[in-house]
């Protein structure tokens, strides 16, 4: 029913919960307001409003940063997988050789993906550099990044890589990550276009509440991480392709070492770290619209009685849903949504 466009593979993406949240965000708002995403992931919401609203999006994710300028900022460029073959493939096959970026190939071959898929990783990054154009740079990004998502070698995320002789690794590693990714710049023939000026940041929320854009919102969709697990450390990878900036590496996963850690998926800050938020949002009179889910570190109680010490008007939303645990199989599980104004 709403527009949706597939990404990356990400924990905790809203895709299948479209039809549950953004119905309440158009209700909750009229057409000239701005509705600010604030931590959007895979920027699956915004992207089903973006015929809608004017939107803002954040994260403090890159990879998500350049979701955002690909899907949600972007109001005029497509690409295909023939625009890909003229702009790209020379360029790609240039490094297949010289292996001048070869970030990769030196750190990831064998781990998350095979040698030669690191190698053609590379390629791609090094050719989509000599892109000029932010918004085409930005969907094609998206497409490589899609197409790491297709060939990893994982349960899911790049928190760790499966063993050498898993039975799945004979499948992945033969795919190649170029084809992959000429599929995928097919699916960005067409994307939505709107008529809004749309704005990406790349903040930790607390930097962009404090913004003079900030003004402008009227309602603020939040969906922060709910569980212990930190998404610096689940998506590193995504992030290095993004930035290419030879980072340092750590422990068996090859982790960034810069990674940022979120106090939403700290047992002992989440509720400090929401109480901060409330109270921020609330001295700033924005509507507010909380996903959240029953299995998260803050129970569904104390997210209430802090959204109504800050708040006059509170009231609580629920669907139970199916939720893929990233390998772990699938849960039942409700899913929270929160709506709370002065
Ligand atoms: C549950 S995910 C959002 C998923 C998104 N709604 C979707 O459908 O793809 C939570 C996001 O919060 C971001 N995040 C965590 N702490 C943050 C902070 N302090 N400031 C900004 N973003 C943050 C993470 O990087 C992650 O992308």
């Amino acid at each position: 029913m709403y527009n949706s466009i597939k990404t990356i593979r990400y924990m905790g993406n809203k895709n299948k919960l479209l039809d549950f949240i953004i119905p309440e965000i158009l209700n909750n708002s009229s057409k000239d307001d701005v509705i600010c995403e604030l931590m959007a992931g895979t920027n699956c919401i915004s992207y089903a409003l973006k015929d809608k609203r004017k939107l803002y999006t954040n994260d403090i994710q890159y990879y998500s940063y350049i979701i955002s300028n690909a899907l949600i900022k972007n109001n005029s460029k497509t690409i295909n997988s023939e625009s890909a073959k003229k702009d790209l493939e020379e360029k790609f096959k240039t490094n297949l050789v010289k292996h001048e970026y070869n970030f990769f190939e030196k750190n990831y071959s064998d781990t998350y993906f095979s040698s030669n898929q690191c190698i053609e990783i590379d390629s791609i990054r090094y050719a989509i550099n000599f892109i000029n154009d932010m918004d085409i740079k930005s969907l094609y990004l998206v497409a490589l990044m899609n197409a790491m998502c297709v060939c990893e070698v994982t349960s899911g995320h790049f928190a760790q890589y499966l063993p050498s002789d898993h039975p799945r690794l004979e499948k992945i590693k033969h795919k190649s990550i170029w084809d992959e990714f000429l599929k995928k710049c097919n699916d960005f023939k067409k994307i939505v276009f709107s008529k809004f000026e749309n704005k990406c940041f790349n903040l930790n929320y607390e930097e962009l509440i404090k913004l003079p854009e900030f003004n402008d919102v009227k309602l603020v969709y939040v969906d922060p991480p709910y569980t212990g697990e930190q998404y610096s450390r689940f998506y590193h990878v995504l992030e290095t392709i993004c930035k290419y900036d030879n980072p340092k590496l750590e422990f068996k996963g090859l982790y960034r070492t810069d990674r940022f850690t979120s106090s939403f998926s700290l047992r002992t800050k989440a509720f400090d770290e929401f109480e901060k938020l409330f109270s921020a949002l609330a001295s700033k009179n924005k509507k507010i619209v909380l996903s959240y889910s029953t299995k998260g570190l803050i129970k569904e109680y104390e997210m209430e009685y802090l959204l109504k010490k800050y708040f006059k008007n509170c009231e609580t939303k629920r669907t139970s849903y199916n939720h893929s645990t990233q390998g772990k199989g699938n849960i039942n599980l409700e899913e929270l949504l929160f709506i709370a104004y002065n």
